[in-house]
């Protein structure tokens, strides 16, 4: 089994952007982090992180018909409350996708709360700092193993 896991703007700056609500640890720390999970759930990853809409919108297609995941763990980041293009991407693959949070966007400002994305995953995580990567690993696990063949 593959996954994508897909990291939008900004999200290269962990580590040092606002740690008080993202924490200390950088993206390649997470991305270790998860390779060293996902090995245990016999699981292989692809990374991706970009700040620039259209290659998200690239990559989601290529987790398709190019890399040949199964699915896909996004964290949108502000293009969660901004993007069709993302959202109808995920849609257009139709591979299972889970959106993650690293911080509860439901207990900041009001705009973070929309998700375009939301409706067009399995679920949502928010809220559990790396945890939330992990979570949403073994959610999109537990659903490719238990569909039918
Ligand atoms: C975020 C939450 C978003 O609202 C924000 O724009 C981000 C990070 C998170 O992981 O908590 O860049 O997706």
């Amino acid at each position: 089994m593959k996954i994508l896991i897909v990291n939008g703007p900004n999200l290269n700056l962990l580590g040092t952007r606002e740690p008080e609500i993202y924490g200390s640890l950088t993206l390649d720390k997470i991305e270790q982090e998860l390779l060293e999970y996902a090995s245990k759930l016999n699981v292989e990853l692809k990374f991706f992180q970009s700040n620039i809409e259209g290659e998200i919108v690239d990559a989601i297609q290529k987790a398709k018909y190019e890399w040949d995941c199964n699915a896909i763990l996004i964290n949108p980041a502000a293009y969660t409350h901004t993007s069709v293009a993302i959202r109808d991407a995920i849609s257009a693959v139709s591979l299972p996708a889970v959106e993650i949070h690293i911080s509860n966007i439901h207990k900041r400002e009001e705009f973070r709360k929309h998700s375009f994305i939301a409706p067009v995953c399995i679920g949502q995580i928010a809220g559990f700092g790396l945890d939330s990567y992990k979570l949403g690993l073994n959610a999109l696990v537990d659903n490719i193993n238990n569909k039918p063949a």
